[in-house]
C-alpha cells in the first residue's frame, strides 16, 4: 500500500480557489502531481453528481474548493456547497465510502501555499483510507479514463 499514489479531483471556483492553484503552481510550490484540478464557476455550482461521477470514474477523493466565506462572488455559492458537500458526505456512507474522502475547504487566489498544504494534507489522509473501492480504476488500468474522455456533467462544467 506504501506506493498507492490517491487520485484526487478538485473543483475549484474560478474566482478565488483556481487562482490559488495557480498561484501554487507558478510558484512552484511543491504538492502531490496525482491532482486534477476542474474549474468551476463557483463552489455552489458542483453538484452531488458531479463528486459522485468523479469517484465513479475512480477519484480517491474528491476537494471542493470556492472562495471564503463573505467572498462568493455569486453572493451565497459558497453556502450551498457548504450544503452539497454534507448531504454527499452522507450519501457516500450509504454507498459504503468513507465521508473523508470529501473535504470542502476556501481558498483565496493569494492562497497558493494553502492551497498546497491542503493538496498534500488530503493526500495523506486518502493515502491512509486506500483507493477508492467503488471506482472503475479499481478493477481497471486506466486512471480517472473518465475524466480525459468527460462525461456530460464534466463536460457541463466545461461550459460554465
Ligand atoms: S465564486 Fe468562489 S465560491 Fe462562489
Amino acid at each position: 500500500m506504501s506506493d498507492f499514489q490517491p487520485r484526487i479531483v478538485v473543483f475549484a471556483c474560478n474566482w478565488c480557489s483556481y487562482a490559488g492553484a495557480d498561484l501554487a503552481g507558478v510558484s512552484r510550490m511543491q504538492y502531490p502531481p496525482t491532482t486534477r484540478v476542474i474549474r468551476v464557476m463557483c463552489s455552489g455550482r458542483v453538484t452531488p453528481g458531479f463528486i459522485l461521477e468523479a469517484l465513479r470514474l475512480g477519484a480517491d477523493g474528491v476537494l471542493v474548493t470556492g472562495c471564503h466565506p463573505g467572498d462568493c462572488h455569486y453572493i451565497s455559492g459558497n453556502e450551498n456547497a457548504v450544503a452539497t458537500v454534507e448531504k454527499t458526505a452522507q450519501l457516500l456512507g450509504l454507498l459504503g465510502l468513507e465521508g473523508a474522502r470529501l473535504r470542502l475547504e476556501w481558498i483565496s487566489a493569494a492562497e497558493g501555499a494553502r492551497f498546497a498544504r491542503i493538496m498534500t494534507e488530503f493526500t495523506g489522509q486518502i493515502r491512509a483510507l486506500g483507493p477508492n473501492p467503488l471506482g472503475v480504476s479499481a478493477t481497471q488500468d486506466a486512471p480517472l479514463a473518465g475524466l480525459e474522455s468527460p462525461s456530460p456533467q464534466i463536460v457541463a462544467l466545461d461550459r460554465s
